[in-house]
């Protein structure tokens, strides 16, 4: 075991998430109940490398476990993926007595948090994404408040396709993962559900055929849930009026799924990532990533983490099909 750990650093990184700021505040709190000194960092790693750094006390952290967006702020920065980034970035940590750092973000981040490890600082991931792309976890901070934020959006489009007898395409966010779309297409009661993770050319030839078909047995409007991956869902919504004869509009929801307070899951998972990141540094552990798996909080090695794949959920992915009949 290495050097006792006296002081932690946290720090956000790639596209931020509702539930970050709780996150934050319970490494914080968490961090100084243990007698620990905590320091932000702003920006992530960009803000590392330019040394944007404060000491946090309890009352930083005050008013914030119910804001959505994060309060250290976020960043995308070219230069952690280089090796002299990397040995800067721990050399930073080094030169502020940062013995040991929280990384709150997705792969990308946890990549950055695996260099610092080799580096020589201390560092546990958070899985911070409204995505739910990463595979060692069944949650990641943000994905239920995008979900919701998305649900609600889809049933208002609803009233208004419904007044209309249109057919909608919604687009939910998730470039590479279609989950924010799966659970939105079971939960707005969609007719068809798009994910990156189904590509299948034949979809649209189908859309169109069970929204004539449906039609004819009286239905006045249809929701059809894309996931962003998935293509041009304005081109997509001209191709299927032409097809059907149907009005349609397509409407992109976008980042509002990224904000807004978050729900009362995001809060409390992240509160208890947060703390058993802390708790991790405190037993001298590095390069782990906190996870949730089968109804209980645990860690994995992020080498490991980071080879894992995570598929869309088969059950849920088929019974859209048996419910949109
Ligand atoms: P996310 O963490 O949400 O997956 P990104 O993939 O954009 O978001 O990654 C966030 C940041 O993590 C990047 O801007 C970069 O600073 C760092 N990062 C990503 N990949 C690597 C890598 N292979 N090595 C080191 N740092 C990386
Ligand atoms: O990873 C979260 C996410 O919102 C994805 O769903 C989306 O594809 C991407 O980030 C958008 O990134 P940006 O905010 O940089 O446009």
């Amino acid at each position: 075991m290495g050097k006792k750990i006296e002081t932690i650093g946290v720090l956000t990184s790639g596209g931020d998430a509702p539930g970050m700021n709780a996150a934050i505040r319970a490494v914080v709190r968490a961090g100084i109940s243990s007698g620990l000194k905590v320091k932000g960092i702003n920006r992530g790693y960009a803000g590392l490398l330019e040394e944007d750094i404060m000491e946090m006390g309890t009352m930083s952290v005050t008013d914030i476990v119910q804001r959505g967006g994060t309060i250290l702020f976020t960043s995308r920065c070219k230069r952690m993926m280089t090796p002299e980034g990397q040995r800067q970035a721990a050399d930073v940590c080094r030169k502020h007595g940062i013995d040991g750092i929280v990384v709150i973000g997705g792969d990308g981040s946890f990549r950055g948090a695996q260099k610092l490890s080799d580096n020589g600082i201390n560092t546990i991931g958070i899985p911070g994404t409204i995505d739910l792309d990463i595979a060692c976890t069944e949650y990641t901070i943000g994905f239920d408040t995008a979900c919701n934020t998305a649900m609600e959006a889809i049933d208002k489009v609803r009233d208004t396709s419904a007044s209309h007898e249109r057919c909608s395409i919604i687009e939910v966010m998730g470039r590479t993962a279609g989950h924010i779309a799966l659970w939105c297409g079971i939960s707005n009661g969609s007719e068809y559900v798009l994910v990156p993770e189904r590509k299948d050319e034949n979809a649209e030839d189908e859309i169109i055929q069970k929204i004539l078909s449906k039609r004819r047995i009286g239905k006045k409007h249809h929701i059809i849930v894309n996931a962003e991956g998935i293509g041009n869902s304005h081109e997509m919504a001209k191709r299927i009026e032409a097809a059907t004869g149907i009005e349609t509009r397509a409407t992109v929801i976008g980042h509002i799924q990224r904000g807004g307070n978050p729900t009362c899951r995001d809060r409390v998972y992240a509160s208890a990532m947060g703390a058993q990141a802390v708790d991790l540094l405190l037993e001298g552990k590095t390069n782990r990533v906190v996870a949730y798996r089968d109804g209980g909080f645990t860690d994995y090695d992020i080498d490991q983490a980071l080879a894992m794949t995570k598929d869309i959920d088969e059950h849920l992915y088929s019974m859209t099909k048996r419910l949109s009949r």
